[in-house]
């Protein structure tokens, strides 16, 4: 069974989104028994805590539902997955950094699956509306393409 955990910096919202528009994705095909799915944060700050109201008004608006909880990466997570998916650079620094010498996960920017070409999710934290309707299309291609390079 394939395992992907999606990460960012805080996990409240861009990671989640990318969980939740992942697992709408494999729910509407009905393979979502076939995947584990999870999300987390590089820094521990929003732990326990929802999705950013943000990031919910968007999945909301793609009728898209999360409940996701804030978490932070755990050491465990490279034994877990299958693939650790970061948002950016520095997300994908602090995991190869992190990444035990035995680490089989394939640990790669999610943007690395984008067909408009590789990038990195920019963080809309700090940032207007606009920002997460950005990061909404960005997460949705990534997830859609590498859904397609891991279908059988
Ligand atoms: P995320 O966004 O990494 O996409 O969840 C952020 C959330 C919180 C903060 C920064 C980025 N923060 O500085 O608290």
């Amino acid at each position: 069974m394939p395992s992907v955990c999606f990460v960012c910096l805080g996990n409240i919202c861009r990671s989640p989104m990318a969980q939740a528009v992942f697992e709408h994705l494999i729910s509407k095909r009905g393979i979502d028994d076939d995947w584990t799915v999870d999300s987390a944060g590089t820094g521990a700050w929003h732990v326990g805590e929802p999705p950013d109201p943000r990031t919910l008004k968007v999945l909301s608006k793609h009728q898209i539902n999360t409940d996701q909880v804030a978490r932070s990466v755990h050491d465990s997570d490279f034994a877990a997955f299958d693939y650790l998916l970061a948002m950016d650079e520095d997300n994908l620094r602090v995991l190869q950094d992190r990444a035990p010498a035995s680490c089989d996960a394939e640990i790669n920017l999610l943007g690395d699956y984008d067909p408009e070409g590789r990038g990195e999710v920019p963080d809309p934290y700090y940032g207007g509306p606009d920002g997460f309707d950005n990061v909404y299309a960005m997460v949705s291609r990534c997830c859609e393409s590498f859904l397609e390079a891991n279908a059988d």
